[in-house]
């Protein structure tokens, strides 16, 4: 008869007994283990810390910056299987099994990558703070669209904002980052691509966000 298993209690076992364990993390700190920049990196951090916070506070990679701290303004953005993404808004445990790239995995003073090098050039920072999240944005949307029409463009930095207004500078760096990369595709940098991935940013809602 339907409902008679409830109400003896033998459906809840069943239940119960199909159901996977669910893995708890928390309150206190449990080790992960995150892939940045193509190397293993373990630590030991609260289920409530974020991304952003465990690249900057606990494996000293300050280049993603925390200004909003809610998924507004792309400070914070990184590479995460080939898709910008806001840091501040996802947790380091949910990262696991990801492979993130930071800023840091580009270039350096001496070896400016191409993205940098026409940030420079074209004089697209004036305080720079947000500097380092265009620079991730502006490679997953080349890395996606090698040659980026103007709504490519638009839709790829929509989720980052410049307070200083730098952005002509920025879309001129760009055209030439692109122009630099022949449409051939980076051929630096350390953190996996997916040419068609989805540019999103993960924040409130889990929505897209440019
Ligand atoms: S710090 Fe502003 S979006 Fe993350
Ligand atoms: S250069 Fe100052 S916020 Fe963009």
């Amino acid at each position: 008869m339907l409902g008679t298993g409830v109400l003896s209690g033998a459906f809840p076992e069943a239940i119960e007994a199909q159901t996977p364990q669910a893995k708890i993390f928390g309150p206190s700190a449990a080790p992960i283990e995150l892939t940045i920049n193509g190397q293993r990196r373990s630590l030991s951090v609260q289920p409530r810390v974020t991304l952003l916070e465990a690249l900057r506070d606990r494996l000293d990679l300050t280049g993603a910056k925390r200004v909003c701290d809610r998924a507004s303004c792309g400070a914070c953005t990184v590479i995460m299987d080939g898709s910008a993404v806001y840091s501040c808004s996802v947790l380091a445990i949910e990262a696991q099994g990801r492979s993130i790239q930071t800023v840091e995995s580009l270039g350096s003073v001496t070896n400016l990558h191409p993205i940098q090098a026409a940030f420079v050039e074209n004089d697209s920072q004036q305080c720079g703070f947000c500097t380092p999240g265009f620079v991730m944005a502006c490679k997953a949307l080349l890395d996606r669209h090698p040659n980026p029409t103007p709504d490519e463009l638009r839709l790829g930095l929509g989720g980052n904002l410049c307070r200083c207004g730098t952005y002509v500078g920025m879309h001129k760096a760009i055209a030439q980052a692109a122009a630099a990369r022949g449409g051939g595709g980076d051929k630096r940098g350390g953190g996996q691509r997916e040419q068609n991935a989805p540019v999103l940013r993960l924040g409130a809602g889990g929505g897209s966000n440019g």
